[in-house]
């Protein structure tokens, strides 16, 4: 568990032997399309929009980024953070722009714990001591200057229209209004802008936001200045600090993104790009596909099959639990963690006969996962750029506070820290430790936007979904393996481990009678979901042919649209 790995930006986890590689140096075919996939149509039209005046797909990205903010408030935003994985066709190459929230300067380790040393309920995710400091509008005027090819002004103005004119409520909108409607009701600014006098509003109703209008309009003319600094930044912490925050100016002005390499891996030729640390889904992605490929996943049988899946969830959680936070601030082993040789440790007492319970291994406290309420999108322009990025405020309309002024809503990600870390468990170990708070650091997220190749096709992935983000990811990706289309990856049925609670969850439906049966023959606990989760986000690419296909979750209410673009 070294420092110097840490620093190491670019982490190549080489499964196979190099031959596997050749398909990634062969440049993509001339495409005649682009393809959009987002949970909203309004942002996939924004993107297609933008697309159309000649931007590329980084400029679709910072449309969609913002109009997402505009249109789903209760998955991300301008006062949340997020994950833009890139690829640029022009030098085959792959960048993460980090714009995770951090903690604020005066933030502390217990700072959620009462007098008793016990978590103070709702403390971490209701009310503006929840937010974290934004990285989205950081990272969107990086990626209009550094990544595209329109002013910030073109690509943010799609938003700023739908801010001030509005955009009709659905019943998608209704269902997290309703989940949040007492928080909401709890101040002001939200209360007015997000429900129809206190009520969680009816279908059609328009929701108009002139304050976050002009906000992203100071954005479009300042750049990033237009909310770190200056009259925004000012409404924002007066407002954030006369509710009980502790956001300061400084914290506004010194946060920067960062850009990263990401993390790559490859299972059984199938190239994998992910995320590295401040998120978990690279690593734990690429510690489940060692265990699959140490394990012959491909020669299992059925049952086997998912008994493997399971018991390589479990493992990877556990690690994460254990190991994972801000690798600018703590040590995190990423190279060792996502080496073939802790793979095989980690498999040592793998029974394919037993689930082994979550109890025999090494135990780490975990206290909680990360935050349902996300979004992600996918993008590739004809020049066969791509984008996928996963953006969160965190639990739905993030702590529900709207800073007096400015329309932004803020995230409540700092409960994505660990709130108790070190408090020994009933074994009396000490966990969560990596993942503790400490002022300017980024708190662990599962957010895992992806790409994969193989096979001479690519796919551009991800989900939002908490914890369950990288077993959706995970899936996504057997199915892109398999040889699915963008349609059949993201409807797939879904299951899923996190090492604790010791169960395996699944969607109605999502596992047959007998499989059931022969997996709790091996032990294994499986509870059924009342309903569905995730609303994944694909786009593919036939490198062969240069045509692409795209698909939006059946479980949600977005849209996919591959375009021909002159
Ligand atoms: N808040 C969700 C995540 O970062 O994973």
């Amino acid at each position: 568990m070294r420092r110097r790995s840490l620093l190491a930006v670019f982490f190549f986890v080489v499964l196979l032997p190099a031959c596997s590689w050749q398909s990634t140096h062969t440049p993509p075919p001339a495409l005649h399309d682009a393809a959009i996939a987002t949970a909203h149509p309004l942002a996939t039209q924004a993107g297609v929009q933008i697309l159309q005046q000649g931007g590329n797909a980084f400029d679709a990205a910072v449309a969609v980024t913002a109009v997402l903010a505009v249109v789903e408030p209760y998955s991300s935003g301008l006062g949340g953070g997020g994950f833009w994985l890139l690829h640029k066709a022009r030098d085959n190459t792959q960048v993460m722009i980090d714009g995770r929230e951090k903690a604020p300067l005066a933030a502390h380790r217990d700072m959620y714990l009462d007098a008793d040393g016990e978590v103070i309920p709702r403390a971490s995710v209701d009310g503006p001591l929840s937010a974290g400091i934004p990285g989205v509008p950081a990272a969107m005027a990086h990626l209009a200057r550094h990544y595209g090819r329109l002013p910030l002004k073109q690509s943010l103005q799609p938003a700023i229209t739908l801010a001030r004119n509005g955009f009709a409520v659905d019943e998608h909108y209704r269902r997290m209004a309703q989940f949040r409607q007492s928080v909401l009701q709890n101040w002001e600014d939200g209360e007015a802008i997000f429900l129809q006098d206190g009520e969680v509003p009816d279908v059609g109703y328009i929701i108009r936001q002139p304050d976050l209008a002009n906000t992203l309009e100071q954005i479009a003319n300042q750049g990033a200045d237009g909310f770190y600094k200056g009259e925004i930044a000012g409404k924002l912490v007066r407002s954030v600090r006369e509710n009980g925050g502790i956001w300061t100016l400084q914290d506004l002005a010194q946060y920067s993104i960062v850009e990263r390499l990401p993390l790559q891996f490859s299972y059984n030729g199938m190239r994998v790009t992910s995320v590295t640390p401040p998120s978990s889904g690279g690593v734990a992605l690429a510690q489940i596909f060692n265990m699959l490929a140490l394990g012959n996943y491909d020669k299992l049988n059925a049952v086997d099959k998912k008994h493997l899946l399971i018991e390589a969830m479990r493992r990877a959680y556990r690690d994460r639990a254990e190991y994972l936070g801000d690798s600018d601030v703590v040590d995190v082993p990423v190279i060792e963690l996502a080496s073939m040789a802790h793979a095989r440790q980690l498999l040592a007492n793998l029974d394919m006969q037993r689930a082994t319970p979550s109890a025999d291994l090494p135990p780490v406290a975990v206290d909680k996962l990360d935050g349902p309420d996300t979004t992600h999108f996918s993008i590739v322009d004809k020049q066969g750029n791509r984008v996928a990025a996963t953006l969160s405020i965190n639990y739905p309309f993030g702590s529900c506070f709207v800073a007096e002024g400015t329309g932004v809503l803020l995230n409540d990600e700092m409960d994505d820290f660990s709130s108790k870390p070190g408090s020994p468990n009933v074994y009396g170990l000490v966990g969560a430790e990596a993942n503790a708070i400490a002022p300017g650091k980024r708190m662990l997220s599962s957010m895992s936007p992806s790409f994969a190749e193989y096979n001479n096709r690519i796919a551009v992935l991800g989900t939002p979904g908490g914890s369950r983000i990288i077993t959706m990811v995970l899936l996504g990706l057997l199915q892109f393996y398999d040889g699915a289309d963008a349609t059949t990856i993201v409807n797939a049925p879904r299951m899923h481990h996190q090492y604790l609670p010791d169960k395996v969850f699944y969607e109605p439906g999502a596992l047959p009678p007998e499989r059931i049966a022969a997996l709790q023959q091996k032990g294994h606990v499986l509870q059924q979901l009342d309903s569905t989760y995730g609303n994944m986000q694909v786009v593919v690419m036939d490198r062969n042919t240069g045509r692409l296909n795209a698909a939006s979750d059946k479980r949600g209410v977005g849209s996919a649209q591959v375009l021909t673009v002159e």
